[in-house]
């Protein structure tokens, strides 16, 4: 790709960026949230058009006008937001468009169900995944539509396969299939083109590292010539030095929130644990050790659950995410499409969503205040949008993750519960997030956050449980968190 340009309004997203790609190699697109990652990769794929520049496929200049298009040239790509069709089950959708047909003579063509399940239970065990292929897609967890996605791109036969962001949602087990996968299509001469937030996995995963910083293009380095400190400089622009915040030890306030043998058949059982205000509980664990569900549960989402919720001392019946919201609590999610976001709203109607009653008076929203307010929010978050009145989905992933953060925070609950706060944010942003979580504890705030990175749990946390397989296996005051004991205790060994 040469000095390829692309505008959105008065957004420029890409200016001149040069991109190319070897056979056989992993090349990672790093930058902040809006610097142009998705952009340039759905130009590539023929989803938008450039404003300028060219992109050159073996030598021979390309211009794709569909998705479909590129992948008849050899080119997938696995999007950030993904939006699988719910309806069709996990087999079908691997085959979408190029079905097994039982006789391709004949005026009808039938399609082969038995052998396109059979195909399909094939690759889904290669990759390592439980999934039936018969399953609905909307049966599946955000992390196993992410790898039903990559299952097809690869069985598509592509030969560049473009990876938005292909783990921000699968298991530690799952990312190890992923990583062995791409070698052995490495060795095949498939090329790939990673984007990702997580250094670690960058520097284990990638050859080549391209950085792009407000739609233009820093630098491409092979990966083993940069360190993490040097690739954050440059996608930031300026030097980090501590991304935890630190915080004054402050005295912690009553119990806000308690949970007494929590439990859902299958689940958890037998969970319980207590916040206090003004303190963070971190909740660490492997992914799907029940984290979210019990989140979940607190929420209301799930009824059915037995054991006691008590808040402020009181136990309370929490029967819908409606209760939980007059109960002063917030969970802040980390699906964005199912749990966050109206996506045909505007970002300023998005944040501004549960706190449209105090904006009113006798029916009547008060616009300028609202607006006033909304503008304080993405202020604070550093939302990159043109303004409040953009919609919502032409915003990057990340800064679709902060107008969910804006949207709990203005709505100013007493207890809130973190999701995975940080998935897809960028370092930079990661700090401001540290920053407000710790200002919003500093008001008395309790504070439960689940998170599945190490560092964010032993950076932040007053006090840490830890879940593993639906059960509570250890908490760990201040001065006992380390990162050994809270990988034994969530690998249940201890
Ligand atoms: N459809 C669109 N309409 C308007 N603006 C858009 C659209 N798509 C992207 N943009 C803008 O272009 C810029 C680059 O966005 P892009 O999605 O490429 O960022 P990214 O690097 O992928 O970020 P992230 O890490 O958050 O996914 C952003 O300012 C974004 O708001
Ligand atoms: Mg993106």
């Amino acid at each position: 790709m040469r000095g390829v340009s692309k505008a959105f309004g008065s957004t420029m997203a890409l200016s001149g960026v040069d991109f190319d790609l070897r056979p056989g190699e992993v090349h990672t697109l790093m930058g902040e949230n809006g610097a142009g990652k998705s952009t340039l990769m759905k130009i590539l794929i023929g989803l938008h058009h450039a404003d300028g520049g060219e992109i050159l496929l073996n030598g021979n200049q390309v211009k794709f006008s569909s998705p479909r298009e590129a992948l008849d040239n050899g080119i997938a790509m696995i999007h950030q937001e993904l939006y699988p069709v719910l309806d069709m089950t996990v087999a079908d959708n691997i085959f979408m468009g190029r079905e097994l047909l039982k006789s391709r003579f004949g005026p009808l063509s039938l399609v082969d169900f038995r052998s396109t399940r059979g195909r399909a239970a094939g690759l889904l065990r290669e990759m390592g995944l439980k999934a039936a292929p018969d399953a609905l897609m909307r049966q599946l967890s955000v992390a196993e539509t992410q790898l039903v996605e990559i299952i097809k791109a690869v069985s598509q036969g592509a030969r560049i396969i473009i990876m938005d962001e292909p783990t921000s949602a699968i298991t530690e087990r799952e990312i190890e299939h992923l990583f062995s996968h791409i070698r052995r299509l490495k060795e095949n001469g498939v090329a790939i083109i990673y984007i990702s937030h997580k250094m670690e996995e960058i520097f284990r995963i990638s050859d080549r590292i391209t950085v792009l910083r407000d739609g233009t293009h820093i630098a491409t380095r092979p990966a083993s010539e940069l360190i993490p400190d040097v690739l954050v400089g440059m996608m930031v622009g300026r030097e980090i030095r501590d991304i935890y915040p630190s915080r004054p030890e402050r005295p912690k306030g009553e119990i806000a929130l308690e949970v007494v043998g929590l439990s859902d058949a299958g689940k958890f059982s037998g969970v319980s644990f207590s916040v206090r205000k003004g303190e963070i509980l971190g909740m660490a664990g492997l992914m799907g050790a029940g984290r979210t569900e019990i989140a979940e549960c607190l929420f209301g989402i799930n009824p059915r659950a037995g054991g006691e919720i008590r808040i402020n001392g009181d136990p309370t019946a929490i029967r819908s995410p409606r209760d939980a919201i007059r109960r002063g609590m917030a969970l802040i999610s980390d699906d964005r499409k199912q749990k966050g976001l109206n996506l045909e709203a505007t970002v300023g109607e998005n944040i501004s969503l549960l706190r449209l009653r105090s904006f009113s008076k006798a029916g009547i929203i008060n616009r300028s205040r609202e607006r006033a307010e909304i503008d304080v929010y993405m202020g604070k978050l550093g939302v990159k949008a043109e303004s409040g009145d953009a919609p919502v989905t032409s915003l990057s992933g990340g800064n679709q993750q902060k107008v969910v953060l804006a949207k709990w925070l203005m709505a100013e609950p007493e207890i809130i519960v973190f999701d995975e706060p940080t998935r897809g944010i960028d370092v930079g942003a990661k700090h401001d997030i540290y920053v407000l979580i710790n200002e919003l504890a500093g008001r008395g705030k309790a504070i439960l956050m689940i998170s599945s990175e190490m560092n964010e749990i032993v950076g932040m946390s007053d006090r840490v449980v830890v879940i593993a397989d639906g059960r509570l296996t250890g908490t760990l005051g201040k001065d006992e968190i380390d990162q050994e004991r809270i990988m034994a205790l969530a690998s249940n060994i201890a």
